[in-house]
């Protein structure tokens, strides 16, 4: 696809997910690439100042021949998810009125939009959870990605939604992942509580952003679940981030999520199967041994 036919507009280009997306995006594809954050709009070395909670600013951003995409991927959003808990009205306008401002945008000017949801619209009952699978979310984060997902629907628009979990990456990126965080608490030679009883399947940002890349080339609309391979609990990937980093596993505290003195409820028997994105789309997901092992070695580069 040419230049001109792709105008990728990326909101929270600046979080975890948004800013392997624009590397991957930058690097891999001839695309306009226009980032949006909280209160900035970047494109080409031009940089303005926005702000992303006015439905006023979304119109006349949309509005404007230079700034106006083809396509919105939407990775924005509050991801604590115990601040969710607490500070509704806030994880609300960020994570659900911040999806109906864009979407009634990508109505009026007929453009797709890609919005990244969360295997928290489930309720850890019964994973690992198919596409169809029923959704009850049972905290506040969940409830405002599950509206976000309806936003989208009702939106009667050009849509995608990908579901995916447990994202992690290389370096710090966005908020600091359970591997950024158990990495640092082991490197300082500190105990790491983690839970046993959580079950979910990692998730290397890399392939969320090339299933991204190839839902816009094949324009495909629905939702698809992306996320890794393997289906572990907290704990056995936590041990695993201790091997791959050579780290103290010794220093690892098995715990019940229930012990845990946290806002929200977690969903525990979670995890998303990814069939379809690999047997529509060609996806390869990354194991999670590859994805720590590789996170490493870039790591270890950067640090020289
Ligand atoms: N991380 C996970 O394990 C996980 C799992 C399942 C689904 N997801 C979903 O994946 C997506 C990306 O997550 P992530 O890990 O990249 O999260 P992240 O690192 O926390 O990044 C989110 C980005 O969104 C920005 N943002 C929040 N509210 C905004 C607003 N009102 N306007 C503009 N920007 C706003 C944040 O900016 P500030 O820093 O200024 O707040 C941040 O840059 C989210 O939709 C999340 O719900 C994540």
């Amino acid at each position: 696809m040419g230049k001109q036919s792709v105008r990728l507009m990326l909101v929270g280009a600046d979080g975890g997910l948004g800013s392997v997306v624009r590397d991957i995006v930058g690097n891999e594809t001839d695309w306009a690439l226009i980032e949006v954050g909280r209160r900035t709009v970047r494109r080409e070395g031009v940089e303005e100042g926005f702000d992303s909670g006015s439905r006023a600013a979304w119109r006349s951003l949309f509005d404007s021949r230079e700034w106006r995409p083809t396509v919105v991927v939407n990775t924005a959003a509050i991801t604590n998810v115990d601040a969710c808990e607490t500070a509704r009205p806030e994880a609300w306008r960020s994570n659900v009125t911040l999806v109906e401002n864009i979407a009634a945008e990508c109505k009026r000017h007929a453009c797709k939009l890609i919005q990244i949801s969360s295997d928290y619209i489930f309720d850890g009952a019964a994973g690992p959870y198919g596409e169809h699978a029923t959704p009850n979310p049972i905290n506040y984060y969940g409830k405002t990605k599950l509206a976000a997902e309806n936003a989208c629907i009702g939106a009667e628009i050009n849509h995608a939604i990908i579901r995916t979990m447990w994202l992690y990456g290389e370096g710090r990126r966005g908020k600091p992942s359970f591997v950024s965080w158990l990495v640092d608490t082991l490197a300082a030679r500190k105990t790491a509580s983690v839970v046993t009883d959580e079950i979910g399947n990692p998730t290397l940002y890399d392939d969320v952003a090339y299933g991204i890349i190839k839902i816009i080339e094949r324009d495909y609309s629905g939702t698809l679940n992306i996320a890794g391979p393997d289906l572990v609990s907290r704990w056995e990937f936590a041990q695993t981030v201790a091997r791959i980093y050579n780290l103290d596993a010794g220093l690892l505290n098995p715990v019940q999520s229930g012990e845990l003195k946290r806002a929200a409820r977690r969903p525990l028997r979670s995890g998303l199967i990814s069939f379809h994105v690999q047997t529509l789309m060609g996806l390869r997901l990354t194991s999670l041994a590859d994805g720590l092992g590789t996170c490493r070695v870039i790591e270890l580069r950067m640090a020289r």
